[in-house]
């Protein structure tokens, strides 16, 4: 069983997707191990505890530096013994020495197809106002591995989404997440947990 640990920090709708497709055996050979938050309240805790998996928030707030909260999230997360880390929505950038040590078992979830709209600022509603501004016409979503550069891991799964005329930043996320983040995410956690894929020269390749 791939021991699989969700970072989130909102809504945790991309989260309700794994817990649900683990329920409904569309992901097999992965358990949820935990739910870790840099947010005390967030509606993603609450979907954690629903589903009966150890959730816990730790806040920056409750310290003095980022160091200080880096370490402790970084212990909390060491607590859980992930095989896995899933990023559904997490908003903090991972500390290099995260990235070091789980190298190649960090995903993450970014609602656009990457290499457009990512990267330092592109987050939440931002990715679809911009994709709005420029007026593409396809947008999507694409699941990858986390590296140190912000959005530039290895590319697991990409999913494609079209852009309608009236569409504003609110509704174009919301038919990303329907259409694509709710689908690949969990793809991805059952490829990895059987095995399915490998990073070959940066790339991810199915074997
Ligand atoms: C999603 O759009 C995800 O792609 C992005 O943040 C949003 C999180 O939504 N990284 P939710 O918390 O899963 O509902």
């Amino acid at each position: 069983m791939l021991r699989v640990l969700a970072l989130v920090s909102g809504g945790g709708t991309n989260l309700q997707a794994i817990i649900d497709a683990v329920a409904a055996e569309k992901i097999q050979n992965a358990e949820l191990v935990g739910v870790i938050s840099n947010n005390k309240t967030v509606k993603s805790l609450e979907r954690a505890k629903n589903a009966g998996i150890p959730a816990f928030s730790v806040s920056p707030k409750d310290f003095e530096n980022r160091e200080l909260f880096y370490e402790a999230f970084l212990d909390k997360v060491n607590e859980c013994r992930p095989d896995l880390i899933v990023l559904a929505g997490f908003l903090v950038a991972i500390p290099p020495k995260m990235v070091a040590q789980y190298s190649g078992r960090i995903i993450n979830i970014h609602p656009s197809l990457i290499p457009s709209f990512c990267g330092v600022g592109y987050f939440g509603l931002k990715v679809h106002e911009k994709a709005l501004e420029r007026g593409v016409k396809v947008t999507g979503a694409t699941v990858h591995f986390v590296t140190e550069g912000m959005d530039e891991g290895p590319i697991i799964a990409q999913k494609a989404v079209y852009i309608e005329d009236n569409d504003t930043p609110e509704i174009l996320q919301r038919r990303v997440m329907e259409q694509a983040e709710w689908i690949l995410l969990p793809q991805a956690i059952d490829d990895i947990a059987n095995d399915r894929i490998e990073i070959r020269d940066g790339k991810v390749i199915r074997k």
